[in-house]
Formats: structure tokens, sequence, C-alpha cells
């Protein structure tokens, strides 16, 4: 199937590796014209080699204004935007009663505003032209919290109100929002943090771990023409892990 977004101009929040590298490597193979970005200048012109997107701009997502910034530069390269990809590091774990209200502010920072300061400066662009998709990463947690993962589970079911409260206003000017929601996913940073993950496959119906590339070609149809009528959804990559209807 062609996607036909040949040409569409975009840019991937961190992804100068795991599933952000994977989404920007499949916008790529669809002949996207795309930006990848991190905080590392190092990895990212590594990845952006090896991947072939067009130019990399190092940015640290917990600083305020950063992605605002980074949008308006990728804008400027990219002579436009037809696709935003929202990611970001993955935020401190623990529980409640360990995390500081720094941890709170710096995690909002990155996994919330960072996304609104970057819609601000997108959708206008995405207006001219009458056509955009906005597709934001998140994790199930925001729908099924886990332990430990508790900025991770709150800040994102926000994330969620936001995409779903965005697409009634924008859909108007031809523009999607939506989210995805992965599972534990063999990114280079789960298989560290867990090489054996037998625990987390056992609570996955489909009996594995999900792979970025999957992802990748998931997102990659969310930010097709084919998907021009799936807007406000959260949408999950889950391998049937979640419970709820
Ligand atoms: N993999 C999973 O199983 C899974 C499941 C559900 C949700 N998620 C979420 O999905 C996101 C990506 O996960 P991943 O497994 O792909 O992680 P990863 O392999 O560690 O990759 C994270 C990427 O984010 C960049 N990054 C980290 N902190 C940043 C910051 N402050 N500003 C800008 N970029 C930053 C990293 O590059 P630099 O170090 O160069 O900045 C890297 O490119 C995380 O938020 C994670 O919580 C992951």
């Amino acid at each position: 199937m062609d996607l036909n977004i040949n040409g569409k101009r975009a840019l991937v929040f961190a992804s100068s590796e795991g599933l952000g590298k994977a989404i920007a490597k499949e916008l790529v193979a669809e002949g996207a014209k795309v930006i990848i970005s991190s905080r590392n200048s190092e990895k990212l012109a590594s990845a952006a080699k090896e991947i072939n997107a067009v130019d990399f701009i190092p940015c640290d997502l917990l600083v305020k204004g950063a992605a605002r910034d980074l949008t308006r530069a990728a804008i400027e390269k990219l002579g436009g935007l037809d696709i935003l990809v929202t990611n970001a590091g993955g935020p401190p774990t623990g529980l409640f009663k360990d995390i500081t209200t720094e941890q709170w502010e710096s995690s909002y920072q990155s996994l919330f505003m960072s996304l609104v300061e970057a819609v601000q400066v997108a959708l206008p662009e995405m207006s001219k032209t009458g056509w955009g998709r906005i597709l934001m990463v998140t994790s199930v947690a925001a729908k099924e919290p886990i332990a430990n993962l508790t900025i991770s589970s709150s800040l994102r079911a926000g994330v969620h109100g936001l995409v779903n409260a965005v697409s009634k206003e924008i859909g108007v000017n031809g523009i999607t929002i939506n989210a995805l929601m992965p599972t534990f996913t063999a990114t280079e940073r789960l298989k560290e943090l867990r090489p054996n993950a037998e625990d987390l496959i056992s609570k996955i119906p489909m009996r594995r771990l999900g792979k970025p590339e999957e992802l990748g070609k998931l997102t990659a149809f969310l930010a097709s023409d084919h998907a021009g009528f799936i807007t406000g959804q959260a949408i999950a990559y889950d391998g049937g892990s979640l419970a709820g209807i």
C-alpha cells in the first residue's frame, strides 16, 4: 500500500534511538523528509546517517520553551511541517511517596508542556496547507496505570485528554491528532533495563515484547492519507495487554 506521504515534511522528537528512531526510519522509508532530535549531537549525527534523515536538531525537552524552538527550527529547515511526532525520554519511576515536586515539574515539562508548545507552533503551519498529522507517543500506562510508573501513568493520561480535546478544533483544517500507546517494546534501553524480560512477556497475551519497527509502521500508517478519518484517538500497540473495553 502506498501511504502517499512521499515528500511530506516531518519532525520526530526524542529520536536518536529507540521508538522515536524506529518511527523516523519508517517515515523516511515512505519517502518523508524527516528531521530527528534528542539531546546528544553525536548520537543524533550517527542516527541521521543510519536512517537517512534530512537533518537533526539537538534539543532537551526538559527545558521550558525548547520544544517550541525545536519545532520552529524544523519548520525553517523544512520550509513547513506536515507530520509532527512527539516522544520523550522516559520519566523517573517510583512510588508517589518517593517522587519529588521537582521530578513532577520537570516531567510535566517533558511529557506534557513540550507537546503543547510544539502543537502551538505546528498548527498554523499545517493549517496553511490544509493537511497535517500529529502523533503523540504515550504508553499503555496512561490507560491502565502500572505500579512504579506513577508519573508516566498520570501525565500521559492528560495527553490523551489533550489529543481528544484538540481534535475537535482542528479537523476542519484537515489535521488529525492521535496518541499511540505502546506496551513493553524491545528498545535497547528496555533490553538493558530488563535483560530477562520473561516477567513482562508473561503479562502480554501475544507472549512477546513489542517490536520498535512495528510501532514505526503503525505510526507511518496513521501519518498517511489513508488515516485521514482517524482522529482524537489513543491507539494501543499492546499485544492485547489492556483489559478495558
Ligand atoms: N520501550 C518501551 O517499552 C516503552 C513502552 C511504553 C512507553 N515508552 C515510552 O516511550 C518513550 C521512548 O522510549 P524508548 O524505549 O524508545 O527510550 P530510549 O530507547 O531510551 O530512547 C529515548 C530517546 O529519547 C531521547 N531523550 C531522552 N531524554 C531526552 C530529553 N530530555 N530531551 C530530548 N530527548 C531525550 C534519547 O536521546 P538522548 O539521550 O540523546 O537525549 C533517545 O533518543 C519513553 O518516554 C518511554 O517511557 C516506552
